[in-house]
C-alpha cells in the first residue's frame, strides 16, 4: 500500500500495518521488524537501543526483553518512549512515540513458548545490561541455568522476562522523495480521532 500524502487517510494504523507487512513480506533483508527503542532514564537521559517488532496492532507496537534490564528499569521510571523503523530499501521510516506498558502474562508466556529451547536458557541464564567478567562466565551461568531448570527442554519464562506493548500516541510516516523532497504526515492521536499534519522534509 503506497500512503497517499496528498489525500491522508483519517486512520494511520491501516496504512501503519501495510508498511509493517510489505516490510516483513516484500524484503529479503535481516530483521526487517528491528526498531530503535528509545528510552529516558529517571535523570531525563536518553538511552537508545535496537529490539524487535514482534507483534502490531491498533493497541500497540510490542517487543519482549528482560524486564530488570537498563530498558526494563528506565521503563519503570518513564514509560514514555520513541521508536523507529527504518526500511532502507523501501526508502521508508516511520516513527513512533507512546507509554509503554507490561502485555499480559500469556501473550508473554506464548511468545516465549514459541523461541528455541536454547534460547529459552538464555533467557534464564543472562542478567540482561549487568557486568559479564568474561564469555567463560556467561556459558557457565547457561549450564547453571540448565542445571536448575526442571525441564531443560522446554523452559518456564522466567517472570523478570516479558513483553511491553507501546501506545500509538504519534506516528509518522517518512517516504523518500526525489532530490531529497521527502514525504512526512505526522498523526497524533486526539482521542478517537487523529489530527494529521503533513511536515517539511
Ligand atoms: C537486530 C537486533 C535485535 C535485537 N532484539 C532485541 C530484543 O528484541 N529484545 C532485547 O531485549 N534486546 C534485543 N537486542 C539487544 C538490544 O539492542 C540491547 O543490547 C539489549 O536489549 C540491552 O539493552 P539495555 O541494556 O539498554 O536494556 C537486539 C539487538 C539487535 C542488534
Amino acid at each position: 500500500m503506497t500512503l497517499q500524502f496528498d489525500n491522508p487517510p483519517a486512520d494511520p494504523v491501516p496504512a501503519l500495518e501495510a508498511w509493517v507487512q510489505a516490510a516483513w513480506t516484500e524484503s529479503n533483508v535481516p530483521n526487517p521488524n528491528a526498531m530503535t527503542l528509545c528510552t529516558v532514564d529517571a535523570h531525563g537521559a536518553p538511552h537508545a537501543r535496537i529490539v524487535l517488532l514482534k507483534h502490531f496492532d491498533d493497541e500497540g507496537a510490542v517487543f519482549f526483553t528482560n524486564r530488570q534490564s537498563a530498558k526494563g528499569e528506565q521503563l519503570s521510571a518513564d514509560a514514555r518512549v520513541a521508536l523507529v523503523l527504518h526500511w532502507d530499501h523501501m526508502g521508508r521510516q516511520v516513527r513512533i512515540e507512546g507509554t509503554a506498558s507490561a502485555v499480559s502474562d500469556e501473550q508473554s508466556d506464548a511468545y516465549f513458548a514459541s523461541r528455541h529451547p536454547e534460547s529459552r536458557l538464555g533467557a534464564w541464564a543472562s542478567q540482561q545490561s549487568q557486568p559479564c567478567a568474561s564469555r567463560d562466565v556467561l556459558l557457565q551461568q547457561l549450564e547453571a541455568a540448565r542445571a536448575a531448570c526442571d525441564t531443560p527442554d522446554n523452559p518456564a519464562r522466567p517472570p523478570h522476562w516479558g513483553g511491553y506493548r507501546v501506545s500509538l500516541d504519534v506516528i509518522e510516516f517518512w517516504q523518500d522523495g526525489e532530490h531529497r523532497l521527502h514525504d512526512r504526515m505526522r498523526y497524533v492521536r486526539d482521542g478517537d480521532t487523529w489530527q494529521s499534519t503533513r511536515l517539511q522534509p
